[in-house]
């Protein structure tokens, strides 16, 4: 199959690339390489030992996208194109609304003129705002959204499904990731955020290796096993298998629109993250303790049945593979 990846050269998208690629899939990117560089294109190729087709191009340039359809024959889209970093969308609000939205009418017009009807959209966990109730299953109430970020996420999900209704044919999974970590297992592939991280992976990553004094913890009073956030890290390995399990479900069966949640079930603390990170690397992870982090809730993790029972998926990399991982390629690097 020929499969179009908006986005495919970030950090979910490339792993998403290269699980494509290891199942035979025909892998064509556009990518404007505002959030990745261009060498992840030969990462890609070396890991996997085949070629990526790469678009240098911006997802909002209709003209340009309507191009790729011509020039290739599509069979599915995945499209991970889009700003994501919860802070700037907030200083910004207008450039993300503009950016994740625009980019999507621009990709579905594309897709509608060129009769390609199966997409796969990087929605998150975040259209949940605070949970309704833990763990978390698709039937919980969406939004509010607690950040514009969020809320490009949770308008794009109801743009595609009134897209949906008005186009019968379009066959849409819309993926809520949970809180994806690690990296590829070679060390080629990973995140890399510019500047200081607002994540707590990529904090940790830059405590141990000593680009960061130390990690603050935001908030060790909180109603969980030590004080600390519980969230579902998922490792983005799996996360991308879960996208080839989605995109196998719309090319064997009509579901019209649907939502799946992409996550384990478990969730770990901060605490729980810090040690098992210092345990797996043998490093240090100097940390304080600070206030809570406003707009931060204490727990969140999935309910991962309806993705199990609907699309196959189920995550199995363990927590010590998401913290060996995300060392590796930072050290790599
Ligand atoms: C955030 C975003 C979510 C996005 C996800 C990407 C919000 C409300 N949600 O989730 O939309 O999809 O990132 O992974 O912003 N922590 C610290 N110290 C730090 C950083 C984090 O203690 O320096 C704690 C947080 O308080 C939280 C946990 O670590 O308990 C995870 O935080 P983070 O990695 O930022 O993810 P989320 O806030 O869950």
């Amino acid at each position: 199959m020929n499969v179009l990846v908006t986005g495919g050269l970030g950090f979910i998208g490339s792993h998403t690339c290269v699980e494509l690629l290891n199942e035979g899939h025909e892998v064509i990117v556009v990518d404007n390489l505002y959030n990745s560089k261009i060498e992840v294109k030969n990462y890609i190729e070396n890991i996997t030992k085949k070629q990526v087709k790469v678009y240098i191009q911006d997802v909002c340039d209709k003209e340009g996208m309507k191009q790729i359809f011509k020039e290739n024959k599509i069979d599915s889209v995945i499209h991970f194109a889009g700003y994501k970093a919860v802070g700037e969308s907030v200083a910004k609000p207008l450039m993300y609304y503009e950016n994740n939205l625009i980019s999507t009418f621009s990709l579905c017009e594309a897709m509608l003129e060129a009769e390609c009807y199966n997409l796969v959209f990087s929605s998150s966990a975040t259209v949940y705002g605070t949970p309704e109730r833990t763990p978390i299953d698709e039937n919980c109430r969406l939004g509010p959204t607690t950040n514009p970020y969020g809320t490009t996420k949770l308008f794009i999900e109801q743009i595609l499904t009134d897209l949906q209704f008005a186009n019968s044919k379009l066959n849409i999974a819309l993926l809520r990731y949970f809180n994806p970590v690690g990296a590829h297992e070679s060390g080629l592939l990973g995140e890399d955020p510019k500047g200081i991280p607002n994540n707590l992976m990529p904090y940790i990553v830059k405590v141990a290796s000593k680009e960061l004094e130390k990690l603050h913890v935001f908030g060790n009073d909180y109603d969980t096993h030590d004080g600390t956030g519980v969230r579902d890290y998922i490792h983005v390995v799996d996360l991308a298998k879960g996208h080839l399990c989605a995109l196998n479900k719309l090319n064997t069966e009509k579901i019209g629109i649907d939502c799946y949640n992409v996550g384990t079930g478990v969730g770990y603390s901060v605490l729980d993250m810090v040690r098992a990170f210092e345990k797996e690397n043998n490093l240090e992870v100097p940390f304080v303790i600070d206030p809570r982090r406003p707009g931060d809730v204490a727990t969140c993790y999935s309910n991962p049945d309806k993705s199990c029972k609907e699309l196959g998926f189920k995550a199995m990399k363990t927590i010590e593979d998401m913290v060996r991982d995300s060392w590796k390629f930072v050290e790599n690097s």
